[in-house]
Formats: structure tokens, C-alpha cells, sequence
């Protein structure tokens, strides 16, 4: 008989039993929390009138996607980080959501002029990015990791400019407003003012702003004179909003063909009633018809009240590209046997390699280069594009984009 008791010797036992089993134990716990996927997109600063229509769009995609089983039964959630308004916000969200809340990827960020500061630091971490609304050129050529789903400006922008010649055929002279200090506006005025020497009518002036201005009086003074009838802006909401209740308020009577940055009923409380009329091209139509975006468009009515804008349907999207690929992975590679490292660089694959049925339609990625010739990031293919027309009720509160053929 050893001299060890019996009480003893059987602690002994399920101690080694406990510790033989603790890897599985622990892999099976792994295996069930949730995958987190980040979201970082501008939730405080003038740049949440568009963040604020992103965080719902994401919402309601974790809450839809969950419900229909998540990542083959494993539930995901969203890890949230405020960009705020500027870059060094950007750059220390997803420096939060890399390091801290590891996240298999990142949605985000809600500006061009923030993705050049920020995208560069997933990349090199090997960190999978969806742009929601990055639509400036050379967002995906900043690396591999990065993608969008926000089709860029050289796509979207020139047909809202073709309606307004359908609307107005005797449109002839035109003026250009864009906010010099922003990478998505000084992109999209190329692509406008290209898009007007190509229809053969007359650029009679450029003017600039800052995206921080709200007296726009000088560069108004400056052309009125010129007598344009059309005129394109490309800022951000609140600067642009500005602008165009300032035009009208100063006499100005043709039309105006706004760029993304009009593209949110947010607008509505800076221009109100003198936002009537602004022709806004769009990725995204709520009256698209398919099971995807039907039923999309009713949570969110449901949610909201109203029709879901684009900014909301885009960073759906983006939630619903990570979820696919996470899916399709996991059933060749099971996510739960892989270090992050290599789960995020296997999710880059997966998204770059996918079909995806989203309320913008079917869409997919097409491979990049950077300059140089080295392999870049992912440039969603898009099959169809639109032109809204914000229409603004007598209140002069309240209105809506009322899509046109
Ligand atoms: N489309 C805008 C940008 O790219 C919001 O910054």
C-alpha cells in the first residue's frame, strides 16, 4: 500500500485529467464566443452625418445575419470604435480594434481622407478592411488587405450630370465647387469636371472651399456674375448643405448636381427647403428588387421610418461580405483552428475570392496593383448605378431622394 491517501491520490487524478482535457476545453470555448468583426466609422464630428446612417446599417446587419445562424452557427458581434472627425482619430480606432478587440476585420472608415491615414496600419498587420463609403481613386491600391464596397467616384459621379442635361438639354455653362483639404472631394471634382469637358460644355470657373467653412459668400459672389446653369459641388454634407442653401439665399436659380457628400437626408436640416431639386447620383437604389434588399429595406424601415439611404445599405454590405467569406472559410479551414494571423490572412482570400448577392446588387472584387505593380487590395465590380432627386415636403423639414430613370 503507498503511503499516499486515497482522497489525495484521487485530487491527483482529476488534476491530470483536467489538464490532459484543458487545450479542448479550451478550443471549445474559443469556438463559442463570438468572431468579432470591428466597425470604425465616425460616430461623433460633422463626419457622423454620414457615420450615424453607417452604425445603423451595420446593426442591422449583425442582427439579421445572427439571427439566420451567424457563421455556420457561431454568432458574431460588432466592436465598436468612434473615427471622429480626423485622422488621428481613425488611425487609433483601428489601432483599438487591431491590438485590443482583435477583430478578424475592420469595417471602415467613413472617409477617403481618413483611409490613406489609417488603412496603411491594417495592412501591415495583416488585418482584412472593408471600405463602406471610401469612394475617392486609390483606396484599394493602398494594399492588400484593403477593399471596398462603396463604388468609386469615376463610376457613380458622371450620371448625375447626365440627367441634368436629360432634365435641361439647353444646359450649356457650368460651375465647379469642391472642398480642397478632403481626398474624396478633390477626387470626385476630377471626375466632375472630366465629365463635363467630355459632354462638351463649358467649365467657367472652379472655386474651393474647406470642408470646416460655412460662409461660402465669396466664392458665390464670384460666380453668379458668370451666369452658370449648373452647378457641381463635391464636399462633405454640412459644408455642402451650407452651400447650397447659400446659392439659392444669393439668387442663384439653375440647377445643382451634388456629389457623395450630399448624399444623406441629413442635409435636409442645413439647406431645408433650398435642398429641393439637388440631383444626387447613387450606388444604391431602396427600390432594387431582390429577397436580399427587400429585406433589408423593411427592417429598416421598420427601425427608421423611412427608406434606407446609401451609406446604411453600403455598410450592410460590408457586414454581410465578412460574414460570407468568414462562412465559406470556416467550412474549408473550421476558424476555431486558427491563430488570428492566419484566420486574417485566409479572410482576405475568401473576400477577394467571393460572389455576393447584397442589396446593391450582385457584386464582387477585382484584384488591384499599386503604382509600382504590386499586388493591391480589392475594387468592388458593380452592376448598376442611379440618380436621385432630393424632393423636399412644403415643411421644409422633412423630404426625400426620389429616384429618377
Ligand atoms: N464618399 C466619401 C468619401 O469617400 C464619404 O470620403
Amino acid at each position: 500500500m503507498s503511503g499516499v491517501s486515497l482522497p489525495k491520490r484521487l485530487m491527483v487524478f482529476a488534476l491530470v485529467a483536467l489538464l490532459a482535457l484543458a487545450p479542448s476545453v479550451l478550443l471549445v470555448q474559443a469556438a463559442e464566443e463570438p468572431i468579432v468583426i470591428g466597425v470604425a466609422v465616425a460616430q461623433t464630428s460633422n463626419v457622423a452625418l454620414f457615420g450615424q446612417e453607417q452604425v445603423i446599417g451595420a446593426q442591422i446587419a449583425e442582427e439579421f445575419f445572427n439571427e439566420r445562424g451567424g457563421i455556420n452557427g457561431r454568432p458574431f458581434r460588432l466592436a465598436f470604435a468612434d473615427t471622429g472627425g480626423d485622422e488621428a482619430g481613425a488611425i487609433n480606432a483601428f489601432q483599438t480594434l487591431i491590438n485590443r478587440e482583435n477583430v478578424v476585420g475592420i469595417l471602415g472608415p467613413t472617409l477617403s481622407q481618413h483611409a490613406f491615414a489609417a488603412d496603411p496600419i491594417a495592412d501591415q498587420a495583416g488585418v482584412p478592411v472593408i471600405a463602406p463609403s471610401n469612394t475617392a481613386r486609390g483606396i484599394p491600391q493602398i494594399g492588400r488587405f484593403i477593399f471596398r464596397v462603396s463604388a468609386p467616384v469615376s463610376l457613380v459621379a458622371p450620371s448625375a450630370v447626365k440627367q441634368a442635361l436629360k432634365m435641361n438639354p439647353d444646359i450649356k455653362r457650368v460651375a465647379v465647387f469642391y472642398a480642397q483639404n478632403d481626398a474624396f472631394s478633390v477626387s470626385e471634382t476630377g471626375t466632375f469636371q472630366q465629365t463635363v469637358k467630355d459632354l462638351g460644355l463649358e467649365l467657367l470657373d472652379v472655386q474651393t472651399f474647406q470642408t470646416t467653412d460655412t460662409d461660402f459668400t465669396t466664392q458665390i459672389t464670384n460666380v453668379l456674375p458668370l451666369e452658370p446653369q449648373l452647378v457641381i459641388i463635391s464636399g462633405l454634407a454640412a459644408d455642402s448643405g451650407n452651400l447650397v442653401r447659400q446659392l439659392r439665399e444669393l439668387g442663384y436659380k439653375g440647377m445643382i448636381v451634388g456629389g457623395n457628400g450630399l448624399n444623406t437626408t441629413n442635409i435636409f436640416p442645413v439647406c431645408q427647403a433650398l435642398c429641393d431639386g439637388i440631383l444626387v447620383a447613387q450606388a444604391y437604389s431602396y427600390q432594387y428588387d431582390s429577397e436580399i434588399n427587400n429585406a433589408f429595406r423593411e427592417i429598416y424601415k421598420a427601425k427608421q421610418g423611412k427608406e434606407p439611404p446609401q451609406f446604411s445599405a453600403q455598410a450592410f454590405t460590408g457586414i454581410q461580405v465578412f460574414v460570407e467569406a468568414l462562412s465559406r472559410l470556416d467550412k474549408r479551414k473550421p476558424l476555431k483552428d486558427m491563430d488570428l494571423v492566419t484566420l486574417r490572412a485566409e479572410l482576405r482570400d475568401e473576400i477577394m475570392n467571393g460572389k455576393y448577392d447584397t442589396p446593391l446588387g450582385p457584386i464582387s472584387f477585382v484584384e488591384t496593383t499599386k503604382d509600382d505593380g504590386t499586388p493591391a487590395g480589392g475594387e468592388i465590380v458593380q452592376e448598376r448605378f442611379y440618380v436621385a432627386q432630393i424632393k423636399m415636403d412644403p415643411d421644409g423639414k422633412t423630404g426625400r431622394f426620389v429616384f429618377l430613370d
